[in-house]
């Protein structure tokens, strides 16, 4: 198949050299706070002020203008601009970077840390600034209903149809930046092994580096547009 589809599955490493953290490297976001404390549905009963806490600390250091798409984002862009099929990417990553390089065919399956939504209109907002149990809702005007659009442990990853087709249809599955740890995402590649290429980059083996026909390590902002490059020279 000359243009397959493609498939693009992207986790925390390819914004890592965009200066946001990573979740379990050593210096990860999960080496200092426990997921049970601030990212499951009990702990947001329990304790919504320090969820709230933890989301708006991650909103802000978003925010902070030093931290751009990088060289990754944008040869994901460049792709899906110039390759002659589909190219869809779904990232696990709560950060708009891949929106901000101009990725259009894109699904963010664990939500968004610019978004929030009322639990009790479902009304889905931008929102860029701190959200607490006072915020009301711009929709239905009530407050303590606000949450971050965020999937929770324990809760279904979005879109989770729509990746599914696309799985089905592609013809090429790429990995990028993620540690397969988490599922489903990490279950990806074992549902497309056969009938699609499978291609891991990421910066070192991950737990399911032996489910791919090729991985190259290195850091994203190298061996992306590098592998970008090959693809599209090959076109
Ligand atoms: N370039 C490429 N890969 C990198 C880089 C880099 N500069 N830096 C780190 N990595 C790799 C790490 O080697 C690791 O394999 O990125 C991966 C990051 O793995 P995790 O920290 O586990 O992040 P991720 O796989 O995205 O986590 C998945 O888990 O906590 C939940 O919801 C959260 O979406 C997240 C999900």
């Amino acid at each position: 198949m000359p243009h397959p589809s493609i498939v693009i599955l992207t986790g925390a490493g390819i914004s890592r050299e965009s200066g946001l953290a990573t979740f379990r490297d050593a210096d990860g976001i999960w080496a200092t706070v426990r997921i049970e404390d601030v990212a499951t549905p009990r702990a947001f009963a329990r304790d919504p002020a320090r969820v709230h806490g933890f989301y708006n600390a991650r909103r802000r250091a978003l925010a902070d203008p030093a931290v751009q798409p990088n060289a990754a984002h944008h040869a994901l862009v460049e792709l899906e601009r110039r390759w002659p099929a589909p190219v869809l990417v779904v990232t696990q990553n709560v950060d708009d970077l891949h929106d901000r390089a101009g990725q259009r065919n894109l699904i963010h399956m664990h939500g968004e840390l610019a978004r929030a939504r009322c639990r009790l209109c479902d009304a889905v907002t931008e929102w860029r600034e701190d959200l607490s149990t006072d915020t009301a809702c711009p929709a239905c005007g009530r407050t303590g209903g606000m949450r971050p659009h965020i999937v929770w442990f324990e809760e279904m990853p979005m879109q989770m149809e729509a990746i599914g087709a696309a799985l089905d249809a592609c013809g090429l599955f790429v990995s990028i930046g993620t540690s397969g740890n988490v599922y489903p995402a990490a279950g990806f590649v074992a549902e497309v092994r056969g009938r699609a290429r499978t291609v891991e980059l990421n910066l070192e083996r991950s737990a399911g580096t032996t489910m791919f026909d090729e991985a190259i390590h290195g850091p994203a902002t190298v061996v992306v547009p590098g592998f970008v490059r090959r693809l599209l020279d090959a076109a």
